[in-house]
């Protein structure tokens, strides 16, 4: 919230006159969120254009309206729906990015694969680590130009499934929402270890524990979870930490039942690339027995890329 103010300051010095020049926030999903809160206050809404630079924003935080920054100890407590009036999408970007961060924005699009497309897992879990080393540019010989397209394909399928889902739902007012999937236990684990865990590392940490909670529910046979981790660890994503203890996710679990107006509204995956929202909490047996295997099988599985 002081980076909001500070870009308040700036932004009234400035002098900026709303109707014709756009705040322009151009960086990575922190800085779209913090910008977008500080545009949406000032004189109640000022338009702002977005430029994503990071993978993880250019396929999650460029679409949808939300603006956020983090108040209380809790993760985007403060925020705003205000969608910016124009978003730039450029991954040429993406070549100074630490590989770590690539990994981190190909959870995100591996989100929209498990739940709307499968098409997309497949890309990725065949050619994802392809993708990931070659920071999803295009390539520069004409003789690999499947390369180019596969990049330019699995870039372009997460944004339209996520703009499928959210653009009918800007505000949210429908809370069954399956972009939500890894969301659930992620903002706690995330905000606990901070800095260890990027956002969509623990989001796929996440992701990864519900795999589990699928497979003992009966919704995803054995074969279909194994080959959902390998993608991930394919992905160099982390799949296990020792902080998402038992107890963690049995809190978030309560706060989403709090938070959702009574009903848990829990996204899983019903096969690879379908899902459904599941409304009553989970078993307890099957939550404790899922936890159980899923520490004991990918314990040590939470390394993911080590360059930042
Ligand atoms: N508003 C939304 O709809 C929405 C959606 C998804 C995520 N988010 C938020 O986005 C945040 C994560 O965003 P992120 O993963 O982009 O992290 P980030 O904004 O922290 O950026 C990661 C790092 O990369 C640096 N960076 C940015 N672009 C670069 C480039 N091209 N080359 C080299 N370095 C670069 C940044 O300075 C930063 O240090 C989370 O807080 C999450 O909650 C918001």
């Amino acid at each position: 919230m002081e980076l909001v103010t500070k870009i308040l300051e700036e932004v009234h010095q400035f002098g900026i006159d709303r109707r014709s020049e756009p705040i322009i926030a151009l960086g990575g999903g922190v800085c779209l969120d913090v910008v977008g809160l500080a545009a949406s206050l000032y004189r109640r809404r000022t338009p702002y254009i977005r430029v994503p630079t990071t993978l993880l924003s250019y396929v999650d935080a460029s679409v949808g309206a939300k603006t956020g920054v983090n108040f209380a100890g809790g993760k985007n407590k403060l925020g705003s729906y205000v969608p910016p009036v124009a978003t730039f999408l450029d991954s040429s970007f993406f070549q100074t990015l630490p590989l770590r961060q690539i990994s981190n924005g190909l959870a995100e699009m591996l989100k929209m694969a498990l739940m709307k497309h499968r098409s997309l897992f497949e890309l990725l879990e065949s050619n994802g680590k392809k993708l990931l080393h070659a920071k999803l540019q295009p390539s520069e010989t004409c003789s690999d130009s499947e390369q180019e397209d596969s990049a330019a394909a699995s870039m372009r399928i997460a944004i339209e499934t996520m703009l499928e889902e959210l653009a009918p739902n800007l505000w949210e007012d429908d809370l069954d929402r399956l972009v939500d999937f890894g969301h659930l236990i992620s903002p706690e684990l995330e905000m606990r270890v901070l800095p260890a865990l990027l956002h969509g590392e623990a989001v796929n940490i996440d992701m990864s524990l519900m795999v589990y909670v699928a497979h003992q529910k009966g919704l995803l046979t054995k074969k279909e979870k194994d080959r959902i981790i390998r993608c991930m660890l394919g992905l160099e994503l982390p799949v296990w930490h020792q902080d998402c203890s038992l107890a963690l996710v049995q809190k978030s679990l309560e706060e989403r039942l709090k938070h959702s107006a009574g009903s848990l509204r829990m996204p899983l995956p019903t096969g690879l690339g379908r899902a459904e929202i599941f409304h009553d909490m989970i078993e307890d047996d099957i939550i404790c027995q899922a936890f159980h295997n899923w520490t004991e099988e990918l314990s040590g599985f939470d390394g993911g890329v080590k360059d930042t």
